[in-house]
């Protein structure tokens, strides 16, 4: 069964795919008005969210397809103490593919364990987003005419930004990506993104202090927002919230030719004088996300039971030594302990990534 959990569940030639028929339905949207009539997308969301939501809907909409769920675990059975797998045994009665959002990171893994139907990982806590993944990607190529060869900065809450770990992942697999990270020293991006991509996968990676010093050098720049639902401390929260603005005066050092992305919703990190300059890309990216969202489905329940479209393995192992991360969903659900080993050899958690010991 093919899902989509992580980025890298998808093969580069998958993703290209994804991103072809995405390109296409921009070009020919009767072509695909009935694709997926008579065919159901539940989104299960148990986490707030506007425009993820509102886009995998649209894009069922727009293949003639019908949406059933709750975006609001409170008024569904989980405020019962329903299971995450239970809750996607019972959905997957009522639908042909299901896209989750959940505050436990790993939670949607465990709903593909158990599902007999497509897993689409709509954002799990900080962990991943691969959906914006495609959005962005698609952006990109669309803005630019390419992704390989191309200089971005990634600049503000590299730790829990979920969208910036998965497009890294992402562009990992393309030619001489070139990636500046731009974040204070509480938001830097975590050890095992830094390891297994930065390290391993052969990406060129470095940390600069200010976003002026690199500015004239990048094809785009991937602004966030610093995610205050992540923080345990408010204080921590207050010190660096503003870190890193965007006005017309930094985007006058940009190339003539870059685009800035931002996944929204923005706080203050980009003025809105901004919105007026052409490279601002970020409203066009929301509309990128609604037809990779319409490739996606109809690619999942294409490749559904297909053996030449199957899923990575997602473990090594099961093993009794807990996950640290209290955000895991092996912390709060009866699933079993799975570990894989990272790309430095580092025993991980096979649900969040979550360095468990090192080598
Ligand atoms: C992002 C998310 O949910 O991770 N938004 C989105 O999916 N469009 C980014 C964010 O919330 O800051």
């Amino acid at each position: 069964m093919k899902h989509l959990i992580d980025p890298t569940d998808l093969t580069k030639a998958e993703t290209d795919e994804i991103l072809r028929l995405a390109s296409d339905m921009i070009l020919d949207r009767g072509k695909y008005q009935d694709r997926m009539a008579h065919r159901r997308l539940a989104t299960l969301f148990y986490e707030p969210s506007t425009r993820t939501r509102l886009s995998f809907t649209s894009a069922m909409m727009e293949l003639g397809g019908g949406v059933l769920g709750f975006s609001d675990a409170g008024s569904s059975s989980v405020s019962k103490g329903e299971t995450v797998q239970d809750t996607v045994r019972v959905v997957s009665c009522f639908a042909d593919v299901i896209a989750m959002r959940h505050h436990l990171e790993g939670a949607p893994l465990a709903a593909a364990q158990v599902s007999p139907v497509p897993i689409i990982n709509a954002g799990d806590g900080s962990h991943s987003h691969p959906t914006q993944t495609l959005t962005d990607l698609l952006t990109i190529q669309r803005e630019l005419g390419h992704i390989d060869g191309i200089t971005i900065g990634f600049c503000g809450d590299l730790r829990f930004g979920r969208t910036v770990h998965s497009l890294i992942k992402a562009l990992a697999r393309y030619d001489n990506v070139e990636v500046v990270l731009i974040a204070p020293d509480e938001l830097r991006l975590p050890d095992y993104i830094r390891q297994d991509v930065c390290g391993r996968m052969g990406v060129s990676c470095r940390e600069v202090k200010t976003i002026e010093e690199v500015m004239p050098q990048l094809d785009v720049l991937y602004m966030t927002r610093v995610q205050k639902e992540r923080f345990l401390d408010e204080d921590e929260f207050d010190r660096v919230k503003d870190s890193f603005v965007l006005d017309n005066a930094r985007m006058s050092l940009a190339k003539e030719k870059m685009a800035v992305l931002h996944p929204l919703p923005r706080v203050n990190e980009i003025l809105p004088e901004v919105d007026a300059d052409p490279r601002a890309a970020y409203f066009r990216q929301v509309e990128n996300g609604k037809f990779v969202r319409m490739a996606l489905i109809c690619k999942l329940l294409e490749w559904k039971d297909d053996p030449a479209h199957g899923m990575p393995p997602k473990d090594d192992g099961i093993s009794d030594v807990r996950c640290p991360n209290h955000r895991c969903i092996s912390n709060s659900e009866a699933v079993e302990h799975k570990v894989r080993y990272g790309a430095d050899g580092s025993l991980r958690c096979a649900w969040c990534d979550a360095r468990i010991s090192s080598k």
